[in-house]
């Protein structure tokens, strides 16, 4: 894979712009951030419906390329690596979290944690042994063997952060996460994603919540496409 050389953050975007055109208009759903994030900070993108929050996290995930500027994650820049990297970089690296859980419902919990972590070649008894691991660090000690129609919104969601950590990524972009679930539930998945950054890992979240500001490290109002302000957490 290329890689830029020398340490960096975490994840960089320079000038990062992303155009959609169609015959009928071009949309400049984000258009020249720059934004820099490392290991341990969570960061909360906010800002009204359409101002390019997927659109930066897609991006960020190498989901999607940028019109013009650069995405560099880990030391690797997104726009230089083929297809293949990106989808390596996503296995390895830098997990993600929807508003639905997206889990397989033919698969318990553990089962669902385990598949990332096997297809990094351990073995079965292996990752189901480490899915249990992080069943437990998200609060879930004892629930492997549910299947996800077995488990509440916020359990399943919980679920959905083991699956993105495992595997040790380090990085994890979540979209809505608590957009299915009650204001109790939705302050008790970001208290746990404050936990999992105060342990290391680098989380980007967009959300509407203001909760997710009440947590986060750094907080980024986006408008449409730019950054309109930043406030950082004493
Ligand atoms: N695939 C696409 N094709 C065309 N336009 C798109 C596409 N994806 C996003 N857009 C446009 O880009 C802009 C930013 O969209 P984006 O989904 O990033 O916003 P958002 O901040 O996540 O909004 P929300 O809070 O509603 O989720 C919007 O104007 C949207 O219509
Ligand atoms: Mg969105």
């Amino acid at each position: 894979m290329l890689s830029t050389g020398g340490p960096g953050p975490l994840v960089r975007t320079v000038g990062v712009e992303r155009e959609f055109v169609s015959p009928a208009e071009t949309v400049r759903a984000v258009g020249g951030v720059d934004f820099e994030a490392d290991s341990g900070e969570f960061v909360c993108l906010f800002g009204h419906s359409g101002s390019g929050k997927t659109t930066m996290l897609n991006l960020l995930a190498g989901l999607d390329l940028p019109t013009s500027g650069r995405v560099v994650v880990a030391g690797h820049d997104l726009t230089q690596i083929s297809a293949e990297g990106r989808i390596r970089l996503r296995r390895d690296e830098v997990g993600m979290v929807h508003q639905s859980h997206q889990l397989i419902s033919e698969f318990t919990a553990a089962e669902n944690v385990a598949l990332p972590i096997e297809a990094r070649g351990t073995n079965t008894v292996e990752a189901l042994d480490e899915a249990e691991r992080l069943l437990e660090s998200v609060g879930l000690a004892g629930y492997g063997g549910r299947y996800p129609d077995e488990l509440s919104g916020g359990q399943q969601q919980r679920v959905g952060i083991a699956r993105a950590l495992s595997g040790g990524r380090k990085i994890l972009l979540a979209d809505e996460p608590t957009g299915s679930l009650d204001s109790r539930n939705a302050g008790a998945i970001f208290d746990l994603l404050a936990v999992m950054s105060s342990k290391g890992v680098l989380v980007v979240v967009a959300s509407h919540d203001p909760a997710c500001r009440e947590r986060a490290s750094r907080s980024i109002e986006m408008l449409d496409g730019v950054v309109r302000d930043v406030a950082y957490r004493a």
